[in-house]
């Protein structure tokens, strides 16, 4: 196959930031994404419905002219939240999702949830109204190894969360770990996964082997290679409970190249030719359309999108600048590894 039509994709896992780069980053996304659930995670992080309503008039007046692009807005849950604050932002039709940090467990997180049953109100008032939870699903305590935050928060804090609301909807976000594939799979309702391109691409050793590579440290952590392939498995399966958020989160070069990195690669611009590299060596393109443009508009309850893309597969390797220039400063671009045949014709 050199060619494939599908609906247009959404992002359900989105970091666009704010200010000067916002605004260069914006048109990676908006030139072949029509929707995307936007990260709350700013300095101050918008925790109110009036916050929200604000970032979104700016992230639509970054946009590029021509660009049709709708921000899907979260609100970034706080032991403060008020859930008439919540409840009224979704009724207005701004709230797509709340979503869970747990303080400390990545950038721009110590102002979330340190104990989860001071957010209990609110949580129980979005399963009462139909709210979905977005979940960065690590635990934050000292003690447990890094590789294994996922696996623990699902022990012992989404389980018993989801036991206890069972009719809270939950999206576990960025699903890096094979506990957390199976975690899914054996759910029987109200729980679904984002999985991004780089997790699909990239195991731990990108980041460790031959010397550190900041560009490829992102929080949860690539994992070992099994975890890497129930990951390819999950997206590829066609099943609707997984879905591609692409976690796709901007730092400028001296922010991730430096004694203390920041976590976070920057994915926007070359997702969909990774994703379909991803998908023909899976033998499952005709799959594609579901990962990228109808599993996630189903879960959160919205229509897949009308138009379509057309990607087309090339003789030799696409050019992707390695590097993109913003006035915030210089982005480096995800080096999947692997030469990309793959691009966009149309969109
Ligand atoms: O790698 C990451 N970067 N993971 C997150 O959870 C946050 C994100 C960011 O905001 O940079
Ligand atoms: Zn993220």
């Amino acid at each position: 196959m050199r060619a494939l039509t599908i609906r247009r994709p959404d992002d359900w896992h989105l970091h666009l930031r704010d200010g000067d780069m916002l605004k260069g980053v914006i048109g990676d996304t908006s030139r072949h994404f029509a929707r995307a659930i936007i990260m709350p995670n700013l300095v101050p992080p918008v925790v109110t419905t009036a916050d929200a309503q604000a970032y979104r008039e700016r992230i639509l007046a970054a946009l590029p002219k021509g660009d049709r692009f709708e921000p899907l807005m979260t609100l970034y849950l706080t032991e403060q939240t008020s859930p008439d604050d919540v409840e009224a932002g979704k009724a207005s039709g701004l709230i797509t999702a709340v979503k869970l940090y747990p303080a400390g467990a990545t950038t721009n997180s110590h102002g979330g949830v340190r104990d989860l049953d001071k957010a209990m109100p609110v949580l129980e008032r979005m399963a009462k109204i139909g709210l979905p939870l977005c979940v960065h699903g690590e635990v934050t305590t000292p003690e447990v190894d890094i590789f294994d935050r996922e696996a623990v928060f699902i022990d012992t804090v989404l389980d018993p969360l989801r036991r206890r609301l069972p009719d809270l909807k939950v999206t576990m976000e960025h699903v890096t770990t094979k506990e957390g594939i199976d975690y899914i799979r054996e759910s029987q309702h109200n729980l679904a996964g984002s999985i991004t391109t780089h997790h699909l691409m990239i195991n731990r050793n990108a980041i460790l082997v031959g010397g550190i590579r900041p560009h490829y440290y992102c929080l949860p952590v690539a994992k070992r290679e099994h975890h890497r392939l129930a990951l390819r498995a999950a997206a590829v399966s066609g099943d609707a409970r997984f879905f591609l958020g692409t976690d796709s989160a901007p730092h400028i070069d001296p922010l991730k190249e430096c004694g203390c990195g920041c976590a976070g690669i920057y994915t926007s611009i070359n997702t969909m030719s990774c994703l379909a590299h991803v998908f023909e060596e899976e033998n499952a393109l005709d799959r594609l359309e579901a990962f990228t443009s109808l599993n996630g508009p189903a879960w959160y309850g919205l229509l897949p999108n009308e138009e379509r893309i057309t990607l087309t597969k090339g003789d030799s390797p696409i050019k992707f600048p390695a590097k993109i220039e913003t006035d915030a400063g210089i982005v480096t671009v995800f080096d999947p590894l692997v030469p990309l045949y793959w691009h966009v014709a149309s969109s």
